[in-house]
């Protein structure tokens, strides 16, 4: 089958000055590093890792919300940097995004109907065929059809996502950056939330890409899981694979980091921390990036760059030792 996404050597560095007054310097700071990636029609791609990985960078990669440095992505086989402006803006369409805080990506001095349609308005599509879109939208989000005349702050963070999320379907896209869309939510509503974009998947034949922090949100929707490390893809498996044989270290740390017992733990930030600072984009370590914090690095980890091996069938990973 071809895959909905297919991105081979993905990149993307971003020019940040450095240095004194007297001595500036361009240096690129390393957020997304050579990512081969391919997401297949239907499935959700969970993508975990520590703040500043490179997660969102790349789901917004996969979009073209931003430009590559290197590499190249493939929607349904096509790269769209060939489509003429028509295509590419159908293409466009096709691919949306959620974004983690229903608070600041909703205008404020809109209503909720010009906010989910927006998309529309761009797309060039009529008033009346707004007005119904809409109502179907609400209505797929779980919202009351009295929402669209009213304003984002007259809702709770969950329903505000859900504002969030018919706003990313009203084009009825093929593909859907999910930039985890429950992390700012209350823990009682994550679920409610997570389980609302199952269900569209499922209705609209959705395909995602379902970001998190924490492994223990994207275990319930993902199909497979790639685990991301200082802009790179260190493990990749399908989801109960994942969590039952961990075999790199990093993602085994994650594993253990997940908070046990309530809920309520990781409300107050009760998760045991990975040791050692996440080392600077800017500069990242040589050979294996996880080197300087891997329980298991040897000589070799230091000085060479692990390659990508799969140990049984769909399990991928890049370590020395466990690969
Ligand atoms: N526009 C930008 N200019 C310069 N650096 C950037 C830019 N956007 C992101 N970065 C840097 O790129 C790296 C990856 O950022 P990114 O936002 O993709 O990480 P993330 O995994 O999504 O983090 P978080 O979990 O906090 O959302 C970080 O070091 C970040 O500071
Ligand atoms: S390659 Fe070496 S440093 Fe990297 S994860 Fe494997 S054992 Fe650890
Ligand atoms: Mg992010």
């Amino acid at each position: 089958m071809t895959p909905l996404i297919q991105a081979t050597g993905l990149t993307k560095h971003f020019p940040v000055r450095t240095g004194g007054i007297l001595r500036r310097v361009t240096t690129p700071l390393r957020a997304v590093e050579a990512v081969d990636l391919s997401i297949q029609p239907g499935e959700t791609m969970g993508l975990v890792g520590e703040s500043g990985c490179g997660k969102s960078t790349l789901g917004r990669l996969l979009i073209r919300l931003i430009p590559a440095t290197a590499g190249q992505v493939l929607f349904d086989g096509v790269d769209l940097l060939t489509l003429d402006a028509a295509a590419l803006r159908r293409a466009r369409q096709a691919m949306q995004i959620v974004f983690q805080d229903p608070y600041g990506a909703l205008n404020p001095r809109m209503t909720v109907e010009d906010i989910i349609a927006e998309p529309l308005v761009i797309a060039g599509s009529t008033t009346i065929r707004r007005r119904a879109a809409v109502g179907e939208m609400l209505d797929k989000a779980g919202l009351p059809a009295n929402a669209r005349d009213r304003y984002p702050h007259e809702f709770s963070g969950g329903q505000r996502q859900r504002i969030g999320i018919a706003r990313a379907l009203i084009t009825r896209p093929r593909f859907v950056v999910c930039d985890e869309p429950v992390s700012a939510l209350d823990v009682s509503v994550q679920a409610q939330i997570v389980n609302l974009l199952a269900d569209l998947r499922a209705e609209l034949g959705l395909t995602y890409l379902f970001i998190a922090h924490d492994l223990a949100v994207v275990k319930h929707i993902s199909t497979r899981v790639a685990v991301m490390y200082l802009g790179k893809i260190v493990e990749l498996a399908d989801r109960d694979t994942l969590h039952a044989r961990p075999r790199h270290p990093y993602t085994r740390a994650l594993i253990a980091s997940v908070p046990a017992g309530h809920p309520s733990r990781r409300r107050r930030g009760e998760t045991r921390r990975l040791a050692g600072d996440i080392p600077s984009a800017l500069h990242p370590p040589p050979g294996c990036r996880f080197h300087t914090r891997c329980p298991l690095a040897i000589d070799i980890c230091r000085v060479t760059e692990p390659a990508v091996t799969e140990p049984e069938p769909g399990h991928l990973i890049a370590c020395h030792v466990e690969g």
